[in-house]
């Protein structure tokens, strides 16, 4: 061999490493004749996205796929061989002559194509955009696209991406969840157009179950995405023409890093990268509740959000697949331990219960006249596998999908039977001793409860549930009237007067302080009394007053709490010489946020509270908030609204729609919500002003000083002199202002107030209130007086 040959190899050489250095440090094309291969990459021009191979997690498989340069987390947005890996980074991606970009592996046969192809040769050019768009373009004509990977997304929509449908090909642009952390291939879930060519998206389940619709597009935004507007992103699309009809949206500020992706477990949801914190942030997500998305846990998988993962197997259940389990796919659900004995008369099969569960909707209905009936009917059919007997019998066959804890809103729901083999219950001769002393427990602690001190200490910034344990469900009341009467020495303590009655302080003969509230007014039978108590000692949570009992005995209606020393809100927050620091303020806020978010949302029933004021916010020794009050609309019935629009010291806190007669909806809570967090920012009440010629009321003050970004530090309360954190005040300025707005549908709902003061969801400035000026001069500020037992008189 010549020396020539040698220097032609050492060029060859020179060539071959500069043209790999070239790959993977500047370029963000691949030209004809070129190709990639092993760690080689392309960067968008901008530096934001990179394409080349990668391995997901811990898997063996190989993806070519594009993701985020500047995210520390390795973030996927587009898979072009998602159901098809190769095994060995000699695989190539090249971009032949006639313009098709091919990815073979390492034998060179083809794995994935976008098969496309140009009549002219060495024309096309592949360009990783800076908006993560792959595109296969004319070298000579940048609007001449040939391909693009904005039309295949996989399961992430990335600003200017689209999901729909080409009418005239009846192609569709859809998103499809990975099927689990490691492996991307199409999941269970998608989120696509109506194929009926409404302009609305669902959320199917194996392409065949619908569990969540955007709701119609108005102009602005999909009815159940309220956060998908122009307030949040620059621009939103629904296009619909004669060729096509898509969704789109974008951003103007192309530092921020948000992607919008339908997660493995069936959610869509918009995350915002965090680059102090290095890591993602939720911004919202559909459906609310992760355990709305269908079979999300699989068959006899039990679904709850207070669960991390929030699937579980039922009890005797363990997961059909424990390694797919640990990648967050839960889909393929829960195993029986031990198989059925049904038929064996002895040895046969028991039912668990399962207390207030969302029913599965596979059921058939049995004509039986007793619960009795009803389980045999199930134990004699092999197929059977659970049953509920409520007003009817109910039998499921197979697998239960859906299982979870019934929440607000949910219709089919109660107790469920589930049938297990025998030896998976505790040893008993049979099903109905268990039944029995289930009944027997209940009574013994509910009886025994009087007696047994419970003290439980709930560290205030931890959302902590009391367990919904037989105990906690039911208030330990009735209280005799005579044990009250002791207990509160002959009402000799008067902790305040209230709405709707006053309140003393007690202490229950096991020396538990409580506080006593006596109803006025109340017209409720006794039966509708009961049962409305029962339903509000139910709700529990860290941020609301728990009711532990009540007294009705004849006319008298008593209301037996939990007595918290640190008093109402009003009395701290209003004192000249007021201790409350900024922290304790803004955690107060937080916290009586997340309690109404609980009463609206997340319990059983909806409940408005409809009297959110300070003298309403009660704090225990941690200076940990807890809503009073609450569920006393219902105990009132139709004069609550009544009592309400004309009792002193509520005014200032009524949302317009008491007033002009509108439709009342969580949101007038959100309004008064709003209200008084302007009072915790400024320590004053909003009505309590000056009242010479040049003021300005407080609330407006502040929307009109976000709205002309003017400087806010001034607005806080002089007490603290400017000692506060100017972030999260600035947070509870915006925040109230958008829940004091005219109309209820532009107030945020108190979850999403919660997320923004979390720092975890955005608001945009918002407009200021405009009828909120002329509401306040007809009402004036001098406050009428008059007592509400006057009231209830007149009534
Ligand atoms: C790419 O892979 C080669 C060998 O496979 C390795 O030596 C090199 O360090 C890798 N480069 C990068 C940037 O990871
Ligand atoms: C990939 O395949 C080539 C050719 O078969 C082989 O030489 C190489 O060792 C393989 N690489 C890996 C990492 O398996
Ligand atoms: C290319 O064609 C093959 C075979 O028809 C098909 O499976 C594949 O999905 C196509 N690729 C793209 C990117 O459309
Ligand atoms: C296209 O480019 C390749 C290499 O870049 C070259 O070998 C080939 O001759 C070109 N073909 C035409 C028709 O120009
Ligand atoms: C690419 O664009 C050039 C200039 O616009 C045009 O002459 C050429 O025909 C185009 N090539 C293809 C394959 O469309
Ligand atoms: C580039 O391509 C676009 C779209 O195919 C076409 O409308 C335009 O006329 C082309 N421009 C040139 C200079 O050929
Ligand atoms: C999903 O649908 C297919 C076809 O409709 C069906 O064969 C399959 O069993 C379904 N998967 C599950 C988990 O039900
Ligand atoms: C993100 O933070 C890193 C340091 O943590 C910094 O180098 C980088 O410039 C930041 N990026 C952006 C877009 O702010
Ligand atoms: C299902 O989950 C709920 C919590 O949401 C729990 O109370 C219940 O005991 C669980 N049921 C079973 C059978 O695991
Ligand atoms: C699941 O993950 C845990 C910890 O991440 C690990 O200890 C366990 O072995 C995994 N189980 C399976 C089946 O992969
Ligand atoms: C047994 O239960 C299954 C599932 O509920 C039902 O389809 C079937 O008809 C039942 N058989 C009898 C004999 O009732």
């Amino acid at each position: 061999m010549g020396i020539e040959s040698k220097i032609c190899h050492i060029y060859l050489l020179i060539l071959i490493l500069s043209l790999e250095i070239h790959l993977s440090v500047a370029s963000n094309a691949i030209s004809t004749g070129q190709s990639l291969t092993g760690n080689q990459t392309i960067t968008s021009e901008g530096g934001m996205y990179e394409l080349g191979f990668f391995k997901p997690g811990n898997s063996l498989n190989y993806y070519l796929g594009i993701w985020y340069k500047q995210v520390s987390v390795q973030t996927l947005v587009w898979v072009a061989n998602r159901d098809k890996p190769f095994f060995n980074t000699s695989s190539e991606l090249t971009l032949s002559e006639d313009g098709n970009l091919l990815l073979s592996n390492q034998f060179n046969n083809p794995i994935w194509s976008t098969n496309s192809s140009s009549s002219l040769l060495n024309t096309t050019v592949a360009v990783l955009l800076d908006n993560g768009n792959f595109v296969l373009r004319n070298v000579s004509n940048s609007s001449s696209i040939i391909w693009q990977s904005f039309y295949y997304p996989t399961d992430t929509l990335l600003f200017n991406g689209r999901v729909g449908r080409n009418k005239i090909t009846g192609e569709v642009q859809l998103l499809s969840s990975w099927t689990n952390l490691e492996n991307p291939s199409p999941g269970m879930f998608t989120l696509e157009i109506d194929p009926e060519g409404s302009s609305q998206y669902y959320l199917v389940w194996n392409k065949s179950q619908r569990y969540w619709t955007s709701g119609l597009w108005n102009g602005q935004t999909f009815a159940n995405i309220p956060e998908l507007t122009t307030k949040y992103f620059s621009d939103i699309e629904f296009v619909s023409n004669e060729r096509e009809t898509y969704f789109t949206y974008s951003y103007q500020d192309t530092s921020l890093i948000s992607r919008f992706v339908l997660d493995i477990s069936g959610q869509i949801r918009q995350y915002k990268w965090l680059n102090n914190s290095q890591e993602w942030v939720l911004m919202w997500s559909r459906p609310n509740n992760p355990c709305d998305a269908f079979s999300v846990c699989g068959s006899f998988g039990n679904c709850s959000t207070k669960f991390s993962p929030i699937c579980r197997c039922l009890h005797g259940f363990e997961p059909s697949s424990p390694k797919d389990w640990n990648l967050s796919d839960w889909s393929g659900g829960c195993v029986r331990k031990t198989p059925l004995r049904c038929g064996d008369k002895r040895q046969g099969d028991r039912f668990q219960m399962m207390p207030n569960m969302q029913w599965p909707t596979n059921f058939q209905k049995y004509k039986v006249q007793s619960i009795k009936e009803c389980q045999s009917a199930c134990l004699t059919n092999c197929s059977c596998s659970a049953y509920s007997y409520i007003v009817e019998c109910l039998i499921w066959g197979g697998g239960l999908r859906n299982l979870k804890e019934l929440s607000a809103g949910d219709v089919n729901g109660g107790d469920i039977f589930i049938r297990l083999a025998a030896s998976e219950l505790p040893q008993t001769t049979n099903s109905k001793k268990i039944f029995n002393l289930a009944i027997l427990a209940v009574g013994v602690v509910g009886l025994g409860l009087f007696g047994i001190i419970v003290v439980r200490i709930w560290r205030c910034r931890e959302r902590r549930f009391i367990a919904p344990s037989w105990a906690a469900r039911v208030p330990s009341g009735p209280f005799k009237y005579r044990e009250l009467q002791i207990a509160t020495k002959n009402f000799s303590e008067k902790l305040g007067a209230g709405s709707f009655g006053s309140v003393f302080k007690g202490t229950l003969s096991d020396s538990t302080p409580v506080a006593v509230k006596m109803l006025e007014g109340s017209r409720q039978g006794e039966k509708e009394f009961r049962a409305e108590v029962i339903t509000i000692g139910r709700i529990q949570h860290v941020n609301l007053v728990r009711l532990r009992g009540f007294c009705s005995e004849s006319a008298k209606r008593l209301l037996v709490y939990d007595h918290m020393p640190n008093g109402s809100l009003d009395k701290h927050l209003f004192r000249k010489d007021s201790q409350l620091e900024w922290k304790v303020r803004y955690q107060v806020a937080l916290g009586i946020a997340k309690g109404l978010s609980y009463l609206h949302e997340k319990c059983r029933e909806c409940i408005i509270h409809c009297d959110i004021k300070p003298e309403n916010i009660l704090l225990d020794v941690d200076f940990c908030p807890k809503v009073a009050d609450f569920g006393l609309s219902k105990l009132f019935g139709r004069h609550f609204s009544r009592v309400l629009t004309t009792m002193r010291g509520t005014r200032g806190y009524l949302a317009p729609e008491w007033i002009s007669g509108l439709p009342i909806t969580s949101k007038a809570d959100v309004y008064s919500y709003g209200m008084m967090l302007l009072e915790i920012v400024s320590g004053r009440r909003n009505l309590d002003q000056p009242k010479d010629g040049n003021f300005e009321f407080f609330p407006i003050c502040v929307a009109r000083r976000l709205h002309n970004g003017e400087e806010i530090l001034s607005l806080l309360d002089y007490k603290l002199e400017g000692d506060a954190d100017l972030e999260e005040l600035k947070r509870a300025c915006i925040v109230a202002c958008w829940c004091i707005q005219d109309d209820e549908k532009n107030r945020p709902s108190m979850g999403h107030i919660v997320q923004f003061l979390e720092g975890i969801y955005e608001l945009s400035t918002p407009p200021i209130p405009l009828d909120l000026q002329c509401l306040v001069d007809n009402l004036g500020y001098q406050e009428t007086s008059g007592s509400s037992s006057q009231i209830y008189s007149n009534t």
